[in-house]
């Protein structure tokens, strides 16, 4: 049995992280851990009086880092859900696994199918010159762009250098009017309002042709497979994984 414990447990994610660990036959949930509600308020306070495997964090961006930081500097095993770690925390975050030998995964999108769409960006992304993506999202969002969008464009750039940006020189007479600019140039538009839970459309363009690769999350079930399989990883590896992608080849 894997004693699992959840990070965020009352929140949207949270609660839904907790049914699917009290259904999986291979787990139990050890420890709630929530600033709001009747749980443990921190990791640390849950660690003293309960006995877990691995964490499971669905927090908020601003208190994700200091969560994994404490996990793997005392050698607890975690996986991340919550989105808005800056690159050189997760490459911090690497090195302090691979230090203490404790398994740590990272994944911005638990859905399969999301991955799937990240994967085939990736491989689209050699046969096209432009590519630009759209992501949306419900308006409680607090981080932008979509750390689904920040990970499709680094495995996009993993096999372009750079797509062009337009075709010509360009001038925005309203500022923002064509979005972030990130890995190999690939524009990056943030949607929210209500009605979306979490979408994503990546557009590919070349002479004569455009291709779109879309994905729609329109349930939070959509997530528990990827995070259970991620908890059977951790569980059993000490390494650091960065992306569910990793584990779906
Ligand atoms: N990786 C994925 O597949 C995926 C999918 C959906 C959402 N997310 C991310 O997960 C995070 C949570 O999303 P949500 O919609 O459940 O948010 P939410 O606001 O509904 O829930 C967050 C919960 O965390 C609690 N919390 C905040 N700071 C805390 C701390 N320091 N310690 C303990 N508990 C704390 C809050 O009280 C709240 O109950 C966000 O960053 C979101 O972007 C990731």
């Amino acid at each position: 049995m894997i004693k699992v414990a959840v990070c965020g447990a009352y929140g949207k994610m949270g609660k839904e992280v907790c049914a699917a660990v009290e259904d999986a036959q291979d787990m139990t949930l050890a420890a709630k851990i929530d600033i709001q509600g009747d749980g443990y308020k921190t990791i640390e306070e849950a660690k003293k009086s309960c006995n877990f495997d691995v964490v499971i964090d669905f927090t908020q961006p601003k208190s994700i880092y200091e969560n994994a930081l404490y996990c793997l500097k005392n050698g607890i095993k975690i996986v991340v859900g919550t989105t808005g770690l800056k690159d050189e925390e997760i490459e911090n975050l690497k090195n302090l696994s691979n230090e203490k030998n404790t398994g740590c995964l990272i994944a911005p999108n638990f859905s399969t199918g999301a991955v799937l769409m990240m994967m085939f960006s990736q491989i689209a992304a050699k046969y096209f010159d432009n590519a630009e993506i759209i992501e949306l999202h419900h308006n409680q969002k607090k981080d932008a762009p979509s750390g689904t969008a920040i990970k499709t464009a680094q495995m996009m750039a993993q096999a372009k250098q750079t797509f062009k940006k337009g075709n010509c020189p360009e001038t925005e007479t309203i500022q923002g009017s064509r979005g972030g600019t990130s890995y190999s140039d690939i524009q990056i538009h943030s949607v929210r309002m209500p009605g979306f839970m979490a979408s994503q459309e990546v557009i590919f363009g070349s002479a004569g042709q455009t291709f779109k690769i879309r994905h729609d999350s329109t349930d939070r079930k959509c997530y528990m497979d990827g995070v259970l399989l991620a908890v059977r990883h951790v569980a059993k590896e000490n390494d650091f994984v960065y992306g569910l992608d990793n584990l779906m080849k």
